[in-house]
């Protein structure tokens, strides 16, 4: 009964705000470099009319400046944290940069209160749409949520060679899309499903005068959980021209686009001869696959629940984001779509390969879909180096999605390849540079990452769940890229076993890399039901007799490092 009441109450909320109007989306202000100084600061903003609600900002009352660099400049971020109240250190992350680890911004870069850091690094990313917001250990979501996060885009000349919007805030608009939860005083609100109110650039009911002309839509998704099924009411049709990396090789004609957090994309819209039409984007939930948060089923497997999901009147819904005035050409438009952007990538050929498990912490159906989740068995932790990446090295992860839900899984260090998703070619709008990649609840994602440049056995890397309450809740890893001569040669990745689940008494494959002397396996009371000792760098085709259907963890171990994996026998 109390549940319906309040379902109903924010059902109303959202009504009232859209009977009093339209706000002007907001802009983000441009902030040009190479010295950026960013002031993270406290603020106040009226979501819904009459009522203020506390917020953080970057320069501001919600969110930050859009930053804006050439590739190759050397830039300067100067942070500082402003921010009042006790304990509220804070940390920024330049998303998706190829950079120092040091520079990175992860969890162990704090900004006390008080303090300014000031990291400097080249830009070494090609010309795309990237982003900036806290990271600190347990605390990213509530510090994105209150309004921590910002646009950083980079250009360069390959993507000024082509016809292209480019006037910000005109034909080229940031959109940083967000759903946010209230508690009863007003405050914003984490870890709670009732993220009811949607917002773009932090504007409620936000609508855009956008000219009849080729409109260029930085879309990100700045949700802690929630992911979009980006679409038009008029079901016009779309061009993606950008991944998260950057360019794509041509641009993809859709309809609707799924949009998870951490994510970007760059859509072009051609407005030409609409002049005064309006039109609306919206996220159509109804039509997201089942296993998204968002859809009208979170869980992938039709089995599991999340609490309090039901009464979130936006799940499995179509709501409207950002209403689009057509208004009369600039004086330069761009008219057309062009046909061809860059020339497509190629996959590069990898030496090594990781696997990374992601698991409920602990068994049972709804845990399957409500976590808390672990990465390879392990919450993470400030004080482990989960991983260990040799310099100049190419890599396969492969990432294995045991759970109920979809994760969209983030590495740092720059950008990635998806080579294929269960096996299949990704969607061709991810097939450029990424760095976050969605995956689908129960099945797999192997990507190819290039580790160069940067080497520090000190500071370590993340990755992550970029759904921000996974993330805190420590679905997240960490890695560090180490000069050739420190990689100590008896480092082993965890195993990769397949099938998996292995019917009994058969046989299944066991890979792995570096040099192990043993092999363990135990049943889910920790007791060793086999061992095994032997030296080589794989094994495959294994038989294992005699063992009974259950989970079981296998261990390889040498002299001083071990990795394990889970499995199941059915
Ligand atoms: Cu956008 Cu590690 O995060
Ligand atoms: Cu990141
Ligand atoms: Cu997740």
């Amino acid at each position: 009964m109390k549940i319906k009441l309040i379902c109903v109450c924010s059902l109303v909320m959202i009504k009232l705000s859209a009977l009093t109007g339209q706000n002007a989306l907001q802009i983000p202000p441009a902030l040009y470099g190479p010295v950026y100084d960013l002031n993270v600061q406290n603020g106040v903003v009226e979501f819904i009319p009459g009522i203020t609600t506390p917020t953080y900002g970057i320069n501001g009352n919600i969110l930050g400046p859009t930053l804006f660099a050439d590739k190759g400049d050397v830039v300067t971020l100067n942070v500082t944290n402003s921010l009042t109240g006790t304990g509220n250190s804070t940390t920024m992350h330049w998303h998706g940069f190829h950079l120092p680890a040091s520079a990175d911004g992860g969890p162990h870069q704090v900004i006390d209160q008080g303090d300014t850091w000031s990291p400097s690094f080249t830009v070494m990313n090609d010309a795309s749409t990237l982003w900036y917001h806290p990271h600190g250990d347990g605390k990213t979501d509530l510090q994105v949520a209150r309004g921590l996060a910002g646009f950083f885009i980079i250009k360069d000349e390959v993507e000024n060679a082509l016809t292209l919007p480019r006037t910000y805030g005109v034909d080229d608009i940031p959109l940083a899309i967000q759903t946010k939860a209230f508690d009863v005083l007003h405050q914003i609100a984490i870890a709670t499903e009732m993220d009811t109110l949607p917002m773009v650039n932090a504007t409620v009911d936000a609508v855009a005068d956008l000219p009849a002309q080729v409109v260029r839509l930085r879309l990100l998704n700045g949700s802690s959980m929630r992911t979009f099924h980006i679409g038009f009411d008029n079901n016009q049709l779309f061009y993606v021209i950008a991944g998260d990396g950057g360019l794509l090789s041509e641009p993809v004609a859709l309809n609707r686009l799924i949009l998870a957090p951490g994510e970007r994309y760059e859509i072009l819209v051609d407005l030409s001869g609409m002049e005064s039409e309006v039109l609306t984007m919206m996220s159509f939930g109804s039509t997201l696959p089942s296993g998204m948060y968002g859809a009208a089923n979170p869980s992938g497997m039709g089995m599991g629940t999340i609490t309090g999901y039901d009464a979130n009147p936006l799940n499995g819904s179509d709501f409207s984001l950002l209403k689009i005035q057509v208004i009369d050409q600039t004086a330069d438009p761009v008219t057309e779509i062009p046909s061809s952007l860059t020339p497509p990538i190629t996959t590069p050929a990898y030496t090594a390969t990781r696997v990374f498990n992601l698991e409920p912490e602990s068994m049972g159906m709804d845990n399957m879909v409500m976590g808390p989740f672990v990465i390879n068995g392990a919450s993470f932790n400030m004080d482990i180096v989960n991983e260990i990446v040799p310099i100049n090295t190419i890599e396969k992860w492969r990432i294995n999605n045991n759970t109920g839900i979809a994760h969209p899984f983030h590495i740092h260090e720059g950008q990635f390849i998806i080579d294929n998703i269960n096996g299949a070619e990704p969607d061709p709008v991810d097939r450029g540079m990424q760095d976050v990649v969605y995956i689908p609840a129960g099945q797999y994602a192997e990507v190819i990452k290039t580790f160069s440049d940067f080497a520090d056995d000190q500071v370590p890397y993340m990755y992550h769940c970029h759904m921000l309450h996974h993330e805190d809740d420590g679905m997240m890893g960490s890695f560090t890229v180490v000069a050739q001569d420190e990689v100590i040669n008896d480092h082993i990745v965890p195993p990769l076993i397949y099938p998996n689940p292995v019917a009994s008494n058969s046989t299944f494959s066991i890979v792995t890399e570096g040099e192990f002397e043993r092999m363990e396996i135990y049943n889910s009371m920790g007791e060793i039901v086999y061992l095994d000792d032997f030296h080589q760098q794989a094994v495959n085709a294994y038989t294992i007799d005699g063992l009974p259907s259950g989970v079981f963890i296998i261990k390889l171990i040498n002299g001083k490092n071990d990795n394990a994996t889970t499995f199941i026998v059915q």
